[in-house]
């Protein structure tokens, strides 16, 4: 082959690799960005990615773009490891007209999510555009179109886990909305579905662009970011942690890791975590690294709906998902939030084949106007929907409060716990002792001489009879009473013996999930 010919396809290469240009890199660069193939680099093995589509250019001549051509056409798009493992990843290119998707551009995204459902491998996408690329109209909203469908189809098939690395606005926002994960980086990412200048416009409020879709109000507010971080470098590590729990696709089970913890552990300080006053409040974090290998719990939203406590460990080496009501937050109380953000994380896993681990102390669903408006009814339910229909193996341990619906909800014999533990210090009734009495003992307690005490002498025979696991047991409702301490070791005997487990649902094109 002639010397030339070589030449030119190095050139190419370089020119491929330069994207925009060396000064629209420095300009990215300036607003303390990386560019996309940094990016790549950063969450890829070393030396594993193969971009595939380097030299795909826009085919488009309005407004002058047929005389501003770059190869590649705003997007990096091919496949790599992580951990060793496969993915597909693209990562879209601002120095190339601001990232904007063109028909070319989502072609390219197309390509390699039809390459990661034929092969069962994780979609990553590492957003920073512009949005539509404006000079080539409905093409540009077609593109959109084509790839919402691929993350509808993909979903629950691969998983799927969303950057936003700088502007993601309008219908764009809704294709990191339909994965499974969405990481944002602070004061340089935002998402919205319409920007400031149009809010002022229609609603008259003033608000920047950190307040309306920042990582932190995404992460805090809204529910829509999963992970902030206040890196590029950091988050792009996140992803690789996440991806690490994670099978390829629906059929694999997650990838065991060698557990570096003894699974025998035991943990004498759990027996005394729970304290005697049953109102005062623990944190059920705690709890939870002090059972799973070597302490290490990677939270998912963990700035959201703080009163629910979800993510990922492992037991033995094996990942599992956690599902926690947390004490220390709003009593742990399920409300709409909550609900919603718990609903999604189960659903995942049992998509995934990500068993599912829960620890209990719910004083019930929060009452009171404002929620009953929004919709706890329909909000619960869907947490509850979502245990019912899982079949991963899926074992429960109730700390201490399981009240009311609640008790039925989080993950109880009754809508398929396969095991279910509780410790001594659980109370499993109808609603809390305080309320209980003052409605079935009201006549008693209205004639009583001394109120207070009447109240509380009840209290305290109700506490007796059912502030304890031991009914619950009686009935089968508990398989074993454990002791704190001896937590560890029960759970990976119990998910041990539950490796293999097979069960369905009746067959359904969907199901209906209270939207
Ligand atoms: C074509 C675009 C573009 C776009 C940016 N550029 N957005 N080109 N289509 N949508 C180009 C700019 O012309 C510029 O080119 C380069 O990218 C960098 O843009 P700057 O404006 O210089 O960058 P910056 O100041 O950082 O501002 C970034 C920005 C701004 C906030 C994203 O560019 C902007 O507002 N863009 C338009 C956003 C927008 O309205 N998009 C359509 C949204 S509606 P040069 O050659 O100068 O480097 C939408 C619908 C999706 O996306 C629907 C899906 C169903």
């Amino acid at each position: 082959m002639s010397k030339d010919r070589i030449k030119s396809l190095k050139d190419l290469r370089s020119k491929g690799l330069l994207g925009g240009g060396q000064s629209r890199i420095d300009e990215q660069h300036k607003k303390g960005k990386l560019t996309a193939r940094e990016r790549i680099d950063l969450l890829l093995d070393s030396g594993s990615f193969e971009e595939i589509g380097m030299l795909v250019q826009h085919r488009s001549s309005d407004f002058g773009l047929d005389r501003q051509k770059f190869l590649g056409d705003g997007v990096v798009t091919g496949r790599g490891r992580i951990g060793g493992r496969d993915v597909v990843v693209f990562s879209q290119d601002f120095t190339i007209f601001g990232g904007s998707l063109s028909e070319a551009h989502a072609e390219k995204i197309c390509k390699i999510m039809d390459l990661a459902l034929k092969l069962g491998v994780p979609v990553v996408g590492l957003n920073d555009s512009g949005g539509a690329r404006i000079q080539e109209g409905v093409v540009s909203l077609g593109g959109y179109a084509d790839i919402f469908l691929r993350n509808t189809l993909a979903s629950g098939v691969v998983p799927q886990i969303s950057a936003v690395l700088g502007p993601c606005a309008g219908g764009a926002v809704y294709s990191p909305a339909i994965t499974d994960f969405v990481f944002m980086v602070k004061t340089t990412s935002y998402m919205f579905v319409t920007g400031p200048n149009v809010v002022k416009t229609v609603t008259h409020e003033d608000v920047t662009f950190e307040e309306l879709g920042g990582a932190m109000t995404h992460a805090t507010k809204s529910g829509v970011a999963h992970f902030a971080y206040d890196s590029e470098v950091e988050l792009l590590q996140g992803i690789r942690k996440l991806v690490s729990f994670l099978p390829p696709n629906n059929i694999d089970d997650p990838p065991r890791s060698q557990p570096g913890d003894d699974p025998n552990r035991m943990d004498e300080s759990l027996d005394s975590i729970v304290p005697e006053n049953p109102n005062k409040p623990y944190d059920m974090k705690d709890v939870i690294r002090r059972i799973v290998d070597t302490g290490d719990f990677f939270e998912v939203q963990e700035l959201y709906a703080q009163n629910l406590i979800v993510g990922f460990a492992r037991l033995d080496g094996y990942p599992i998902g956690i599902v926690a009501n947390q004490p220390s937050v709003l009593a742990g109380v399920l409300d709409i939030d909550a609900s919603l953000k718990g609903a999604r994380f189960v659903r995942f896993c049992d998509a995934f084949n990500v068993p599912l681990l829960v620890f209990e102390d719910v004083p019930g669903f929060l009452p009171g106007t404002d929620q009953e408006w929004r919709g706890i009814i329909k909000h619960g339910a869907k947490l509850l929907y979502a245990f019912c229909e899982a079949t991963v193996p899926r074992v429960t341990v109730i700390t201490r409060k399981a009240y009311g619906g609640a008790y039925d909800v989080m993950n109880s014999k009754h809508i398929r716990g396969d095991v279910n533990f509780a410790w001594p210090s659980a109370e499993i009734a109808v609603m809390g002792p305080k309320g209980a009495v003052e409605i079935i003992f009201r006549k008693e307690i209205e004639q009583a001489a001394d109120k207070e005490q009447a109240i509380e002498q009840k209290v305290n025979e109700y506490r007796e009879k059912f502030a304890n696991p031991y009914i619950a047991a009686e009935r089968g409702y508990i398989d074993e009473v454990i002791l704190p301490s001896e937590t560890r070791p029960k759970l990976i005997s119990a998910l041990r013996f539950l490796e293999n487990k097979v069960d369905s649902n009746p067959k359904k094109k969907h199901g209906n999930i209270p939207l």
